[in-house]
């Protein structure tokens, strides 16, 4: 089955950097802070480059030396409340959330930002993290089997008056939210193996994945969109990289392999055997991270893969590449924010609008 490439305009995202260390596992020096003014900044950047997404992490504890961490939902409101038109999506973990408070939470939240709220659903990959704050650890599938009904409740709630349901992990009887969000908040669902795949084919609005080769992420949705079809389900795709632009090919190879060589190797090691760990624990005996090398595992959401590093022609040429492989949006890690994000929005964003333009003509004109 071949993949179409959508008609509109690929979006950006950027990952909120609220957690200590930034979005790479490496000592290299790094402007990029996690606190709240530098964040605020961050956003108003980002949103004056043409970034529409913002997205916020959820850890409780340092997996990986991620000493620090603000509490996604809360952190994403401030970056909603400093900005006008950016779309801030809040990762929410069940577990420590149910959905009435998820759904609360995010319905007073929208009510504030006039509906600039969304979520990112994790399933979670860190059993340390969830031992230490006394979470039971449920086998792969489980933890899906449980953020599917987080999700079918949080859209009831939003949906329906006198909501019932009766799922394994959660009920609902006769409940009414009042006020609901004037606008549904989009559900995004982060995760990379089979069970995240068909759980984002029947009820997630996007589907977001770690980063990849164009040809893995091709293989992916279409897997993801003939299950979605099946279930006559409409989801788009959300990938992430980690973006090194700079003027020519060689500078930007040269910070990729310096952000290498400041690894933190221990901390490196003990990431890789816990998501490997978490891979082996689903039926397929093998999760996203199982072939990552100790290089991927530098960018812990594999964003060196996508290979998004180079000059900004390249960058702008490889993300119409992804296009083509059904991806709706780039979500993207930067070393140093603030400048980095400024350039990727005059340098990068222009060429790849020059690039769709160029396309949907010869399209027309086929
Ligand atoms: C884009 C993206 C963002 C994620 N954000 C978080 C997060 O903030 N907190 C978290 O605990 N897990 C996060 N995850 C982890 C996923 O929810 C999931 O637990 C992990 O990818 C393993 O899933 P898998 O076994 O389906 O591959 C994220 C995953 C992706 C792809």
């Amino acid at each position: 089955m071949s993949i179409r490439a959508s008609s509109e305009p690929i979006r950006f995202a950027y990952w909120v950097p609220n957690v200590s260390g930034g979005l790479v596992i490496s000592k290299i020096p790094q402007r990029t802070s996690w606190d709240a003014a530098y964040n605020r900044k961050l956003a108003q950047i980002a949103e004056d480059a043409g970034f529409d997404y913002a997205l916020t992490q959820i850890r409780f504890t340092a997996g990986y030396g991620a000493e620090y961490q603000h509490e996604s939902v809360a952190f994403s409101h401030a970056l909603a409340a400093a900005t006008t038109r950016l779309t801030v999506i809040a990762a929410i973990l069940p577990g420590p959330w149910n959905p009435t408070l998820a759904a609360k939470q995010i319905a007073t939240i929208s009510e504030l930002t006039e509906g600039r709220i969304a979520i990112n659903l994790v399933s979670g990959w860190f059993s340390g993290e969830f031992r230490a704050i006394g979470e039971p650890w449920l086998d792969h599938d489980e933890r899906y089997r449980r953020s599917e009904e987080f999700l079918r409740s949080l859209r009831g709630i939003w949906t329906q008056d006198n909501f019932t349901f009766r799922g394994d992990f959660y009920r609902y009887s006769d409940y009414t939210l009042k006020p609901k969000p004037g606008k549904l908040p989009e559900i995004f669902q982060g995760g990379s193996s089979r069970a995240a795949r068909d759980m984002a084919a029947r009820v997630s609005d996007w589907y977001f994945t770690n980063g990849n080769t164009p040809e893995g992420i091709r293989a992916q949705v279409e897997d993801l969109q003939a299950k979605a079809r099946a279930n006559g389900h409409s989801v788009k795709v959300g990938v992430n990289a980690f973006v090194i632009a700079r003027e020519t090919e060689e500078e930007a190879r040269a910070v990729l392999q310096e952000i290498i060589d400041h690894a933190d190797p221990d901390a490196v090691k003990a990431f890789g055997h816990e998501v490997k760990n978490a891979g082996k624990a689903s039926p397929e005996g093998e999760g996203n991270w199982a072939k990552s090398t100790f290089e991927d595992l530098v960018q812990y959401n594999d964003g060196f893969k996508t290979n998004l590093i180079g000059t900004p022609d390249q960058i702008a040429e490889r993300i119409v590449v992804l296009k083509e492989a059904g991806v709706d949006l780039a979500l993207l890690a930067f070393l140093h924010f603030q400048e980095e994000v400024k350039y990727f929005g005059e340098e990068v964003i222009p060429r790849v609008r020059a690039l769709e333009a160029a396309r949907e003509k010869r399209a027309e004109a086929a």
